[in-house]
């Protein structure tokens, strides 16, 4: 059991570590944009500075793109090792104009903090790094061997993790991961996640003449490739919201009983959801509650469309050219590189003379399931109720994170600890994202608390 004194110390510097999380948070580390290059790096060496200043053994590894931070701190023998895995980069804070305040000038209001990556992960990573501090200002040493592996890829897919992880196996070692990257079931209900959905993105670009004609001389003459996309786009799809893409529902792991009963007793309130998110009906797959299609069913989705005019007023064009950006959600069993085959060679099928048709794979990350009945997940699940006062249920999201998969398949690690701090209206991705500095102060307690119940009794 953690020392009251601990927590004490956590309670006593609460609105110090606040301070520190809002200069973390000033840092554009947006990794998609080349322009934010240097804002990214700043961000790793912002983490690789604070980890040796707890006494990490730190350092900072180069990939083909961003950094990766690592920093152990491993002096109990016999001891288990835990290895928190984390992101410092951000999403893009675009559309500007929707935000309340800018997304990078951090905002404290109704007792959360306001920018790009308060929730989606700084705020969230940064909760074990305040929970070392706190301990080793009290006790001479941590009570388990702790490592960290902060990444700054996640937002992209994590491209340079697999080889990262293949050339360092040793160095990550590890009895079990915690990673605190997804949310609690509802605020004030924390939850230990057991599933995360995979994902598969695309680029799909159509291109007809050489330049966008008159319509009126050329119309009725070649495809327009607006259209053209429109028409492809339509037939993912079917009429009940199923993906038309031939065996894409091959190897979808189909719900347990005992899991659809789980989901249910979760009471998710989706009356609650549509006012949320201002829409007057919930759509999806028949057959399945929402918090089912959200999180155990796999779907498909069309992010961004762009071709032609969209200027002010009318312009009498045929297009050059249409693209897309086409992702999938998935489900265990479903692989990535085999719904990419089946993808491409769907849209070939659709390709029609007169238009070239271009996909590109941007990312993939494979769905995963992790184990629930592990010594490690019941001390996660009492350090969450010394954090939050409250026992965490359990759930499956439907958000990915492409390391969790990657850490039973190349390191042999079953004990994942997915242990969501945020809330589920943090706002991730959107604008205006969030973290409840309460909800900030019961992770760090939650993370000390892990600390101690991960400990030889
Ligand atoms: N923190 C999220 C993952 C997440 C989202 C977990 C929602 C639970 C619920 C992570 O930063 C993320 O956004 N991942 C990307 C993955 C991708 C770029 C490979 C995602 O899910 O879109
Ligand atoms: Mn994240
Ligand atoms: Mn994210």
């Amino acid at each position: 059991m953690i020392p009251e004194t601990i927590l004490a110390k956590i309670d006593g510097n609460r609105t110090r570590y606040v301070d520190e999380l809002l200069a973390f948070l000033k840092i554009p580390s947006v990794s998609t944009y080349s322009v934010n290059h240097k804002d990214v790096r700043r961000a790793a060496e912002w983490v690789f500075n604070h980890l040796k200043r707890l006494g990490f053994q730190s350092s900072i590894h180069e990939t083909k793109n961003h950094p990766v931070v690592f920093g152990q701190r491993c002096k109990r023998e016999g001891a288990p090792t835990l290895l928190i895995y984390g992101h410092y980069d951000v999403q893009p804070p675009e559309p500007l104009e929707d935000w309340c305040s800018p997304p990078f000038q951090p905002r404290i209001h109704n007792g959360c903090v306001y920018a790009r990556g308060a929730s989606d992960d700084k705020g969230q990573f940064f909760t074990y790094l305040k929970a070392i501090e706190a301990i080793l200002a009290v006790e001479a040493e941590l009570p388990i061997n702790v490592k960290l592996l902060i990444e700054g890829e996640e937002e992209i897919g994590s491209p340079s993790l697999l080889p990262f992880l293949q050339s360092h196996k040793k160095l990550l070692d590890a009895d079990a991961v915690a990673i605190s990257d997804t949310s609690q079931f509802e605020q004030g209900i924390p939850a230990i996640t057991y599933g995360l959905r995979g994902l598969l993105y695309f680029q799909v670009e159509v291109t007809g003449p050489r330049f966008d004609l008159h319509s009126g001389s050329f119309g009725g003459l070649v495809a327009n490739p607006v259209q053209i996309l429109a028409e492809m786009i339509s037939k993912l799809k079917n009429p009940d919201d199923t993906v038309s893409i031939p065996g894409f529902y091959e190897d979808v792991l189909p719900l347990q009983d005992w899991e659809r009963h789980e989901m249910e007793s979760l009471q998710y309130n989706e009356e609650e959801l549509k006012n949320y998110l201002g829409v007057d009906k919930l759509t999806g797959e028949r057959g399945y509650s929402a918090m089912e299609r959200k999180t155990a069913r796999p779907t498909l989705d069309i992010n961004g469309i762009w071709g032609g005019f969209s200027g002010e007023g009318a312009k009498t064009i045929i297009p050059a050219r249409a693209g897309a950006k086409v992702s999938m959600r998935l489900v265990p069993n479903q692989k990535f590189a085999t719904i990419s085959g089946l993808f491409k060679r769907y849209l070939e099928s659709l390709s029609p003379k007169g238009v070239q048709v271009k996909v590109t794979e941007l990312n993939g990350a494979d769905p995963v399931l992790v184990m629930r009945d592990r010594h490690s997940v019941q001390a996660a699940a009492r350090a969450i109720e010394i954090g939050f006062g409250k026992r965490p249920v359990f759930i499956r999201e439907g958000g990915s994170i492409p390391i969790v998969n990657l850490l039973q398949k190349e390191l042999g690690i079953e004990d994942t600890l997915l242990l969501g701090w945020g809330s589920p209206d943090d706002g991730a991705h959107s604008p205006n994202e969030k973290f409840s500095l309460q909800d900030f102060h019961r992770g760090i307690r939650s993370a000390a608390a892990l600390f101690y119940e991960l400990a030889p009794k």
